[in-house]
């Protein structure tokens, strides 16, 4: 049966490392007979240039019908000082994941052996780091209303948001996250701050209710606070984070630099069938676009997980996430991941280099 991918570059090193990610997946589509037709569109900046739009209805078309979506990245400085800031590149990316409901992210946070020296914690603290974080993506106070600067009578201007929650948007990201915690270490900690607010008082007792549906998975409780804390101490003691948007997107780029670099980070959001859009943590990176030294491999194991997740082909995800582990095996670095004795490669280097370990593995 044949599914249809939808390949969105973006902007900035979007294309540069996407264009990689792209032949590692021919080679799997070939190997393994997976019947990947891959068709590309604009978004970001780059769909902006062309159509004057972030996100034109023919992607937002494509995307909807599409099986799963691989993205790069958008956003830049040629575009931050557009009059209507629903211009900008990253309204693409917002109107994607909320057009399509893909709520549930999953950002996982492993340390290659390779790499250990690349983190900014002790070898001992987080040597063997394997913790997965689920942030829900497509609510909380990012989305709530009212929000908005409005003037007081007595002339003070006030800037407000709204946290909000509704039950069964806390119900969904759950099952996601015990379904995750399953297929792992069954190890289950959800992250709130119910000492002080309501919405999240909410959050802990619909994860209670949820838990009795998944008894194989031990569920534990942590303030907000003590979490962050607690990652940078023993990051170790977790298996799987489950948090709202805001606290995710705060705790996730800090798990995400206990292991080394942004650019070995890949992602999934997924809707309530799995169907998903996979895109590297990291942005456009407009500092090196255009100069081939980009790490591809976020975006390489963005392609594994999208192979995972949506289109259950695991046998060939397990083959892409090995291929990556023998170039970092055979000394090859990007810029980002370099250190003295390695091999420094270009963005199409590296990308040609997993493409050969895949004829191996
Ligand atoms: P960034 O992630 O683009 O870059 C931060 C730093 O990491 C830069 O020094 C960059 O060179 C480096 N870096 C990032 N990815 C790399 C890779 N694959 N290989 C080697 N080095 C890498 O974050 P920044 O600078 O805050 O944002 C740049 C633009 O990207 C902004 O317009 C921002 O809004 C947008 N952005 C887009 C995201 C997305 O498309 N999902 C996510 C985050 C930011
Ligand atoms: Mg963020």
């Amino acid at each position: 049966m044949s599914k249809n991918i939808l390949i969105l570059p973006g902007d900035g090193i979007g294309p540069e490392i996407v264009a990689e990610a792209v032949k590692v997946l021919d080679v799997v589509n070939q190997r393994f007979d997976l019947g990947l037709n891959m068709e590309h569109a604009l978004v970001g900046g780059a769909a902006y240039d062309e159509f004057g739009t972030p996100l034109p209805d023919v992607t937002m078309d494509k995307a909807r019908a599409a099986d799963a979506i691989l993205l790069g990245a958008v956003g830049g400085p040629k575009w931050d000082n557009l009059e209507d800031r629903e211009l900008r590149p990253e309204k693409g990316l917002l109107g994607l994941r909320s057009g399509l409901e893909l709520f549930g992210n999953l950002r996982p946070a492993i340390l290659y052996p390779q790499l250990a020296d690349a983190s900014s914690l002790k070898p001992e603290v987080v040597s063997g780091l394997d913790i997965l974080i689920v942030r829900e993506l497509t609510g909380g106070i990012y989305f709530g209303k009212p929000r908005g600067i409005r003037t007081l009578e007595n002339g003070e201007r006030e800037g407000y948001n709204t946290y909000v929650y509704n039950e069964s948007e806390i119900r969904r990201i759950a099952k996601v996250a015990f379904e995750s915690a399953q297929k792992r270490g069954k190890k289950l900690c959800s992250v709130d701050k119910a000492n002080v607010l309501e919405v999240t008082v909410l959050w802990r007792e619909v994860m209670n209710e949820v838990a009795k549906d998944y008894p194989d998975v031990e569920l534990s409780h942590m303030y907000v606070d003590n979490a962050a804390m607690q990652l940078v101490r023993a990051p170790k003691q977790f298996d799987v984070m489950v948090t709202g948007n805001m606290f995710g997107d705060i705790l996730s780029d800090a798990a995400a630099m206990l292991t080394g670099s942004i650019g070995m980070l890949p992602s999934a959001s997924l809707d309530k069938n799995n169907k998903g859009m996979y895109e590297p943590c990291h942005g456009s990176a407009p500092d090196i676009a255009g100069q081939g030294i980009a790490n591809p491999l976020a975006t390489i194991l963005s392609a594994a997980m999208m192979l995972r997740y949506s289109l259950n082909q695991a046998e060939a995800a397990d083959a892409i996430e090995l291929a990556v582990s023998k170039v970092l095996d055979q000394g090859l670095r990007t810029g980002d991941i370099f250190s003295a004795g390695m091999t420094k490669v270009s963005t199409k280097e590296m990308g040609e280099a997993v493409v050969a370990a895949l004829q191996e593995v």
